[in-house]
């Protein structure tokens, strides 16, 4: 059994790659699986908390007992969020969002030509930017980095760049780090500390973030 130190709070998760669309068989995406950001969800469901998970396309299970909202895109991952994330306590980030769009969606499948081909993109929004930037007094949010150089400096910067509280990074060139693994070898950064963690499995690394999220916000109240 679980403490349910999470208990009367609401939580919202984002996890999974998001898919832009090119022409309607094809798509720009990453390698996210979602595995990591399924774990917060179940942990923080176990745990007593009040669980919305939005998840890209992914081959996960939904953990019982959260509320599930399936989205594809980036931008369909940001309406998903902006009608949420005010009603929410803490928001945790996990999602691959695409950073880039392809300008124009062709309605027909693209044929091809001789010759190269381009294709446009457009920035999307940045939704853990949008968020951060119009919290509410006594949220909590916590990000996802992934970098492959010079991961401290670049994933501390996005806790002022973005307004959050807490940015947990991994280095994607870290054995048993990164996608697809079921462990992962991450640093949880805040304002206040810097915690190291072991290579540990999805499922305790979900748990170990839990645990800091609820510590820096017991230390602030
Ligand atoms: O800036 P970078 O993409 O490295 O930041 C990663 C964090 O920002 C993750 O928590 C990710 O979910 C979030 N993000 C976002 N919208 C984007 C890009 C990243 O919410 N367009």
């Amino acid at each position: 059994a679980y403490e349910k130190d999470l208990k009367g709070l609401k939580v919202i998760v984002t996890a999974g790659p998001t898919q832009e669309s090119i022409d309607p068989v094809r798509y720009i995406t990453n390698h996210s699986t979602g595995k990591m950001g399924y774990e917060i969800a179940k942990a923080a469901m176990l745990r007593g908390a009040e669980v919305t998970l939005v998840s890209g396309v992914t081959t996960q299970k939904p953990p019982m007992f959260v509320d599930f909202v399936p989205v594809v895109s980036a931008v369909d991952m940001f309406e998903a969020m902006k009608e949420r994330f005010l009603d929410n306590d803490i928001i945790v980030k996990s999602a691959a969002v695409a950073d880039y769009k392809p300008k124009n969606v062709a309605e027909d499948k693209v044929k091809k030509k001789d010759g190269d081909m381009t294709i446009e993109l457009d920035r999307n929004p940045d939704i853990l930017q949008y968020m951060g930037t119009h919290r509410r007094e006594g949220q909590f949010y916590c990000g996802f980095s992934m970098e492959t150089q010079n991961m401290l400096e670049n994933s501390r910067v996005k806790l002022d760049k973005k307004n959050i509280d807490l940015v947990i990074a991994n280095n994607l060139k870290v054995a048993g780090s990164g996608f697809g693994t079921d462990t992962n070898v991450v640093t949880m950064i805040s304002h206040e500390e810097e915690v190291q963690l072991e290579l540990l499995t999805k499922e305790e690394v979900a748990h170990q973030v839990l645990d800091e999220i609820m510590k820096l916000r017991a230390k602030r109240a």
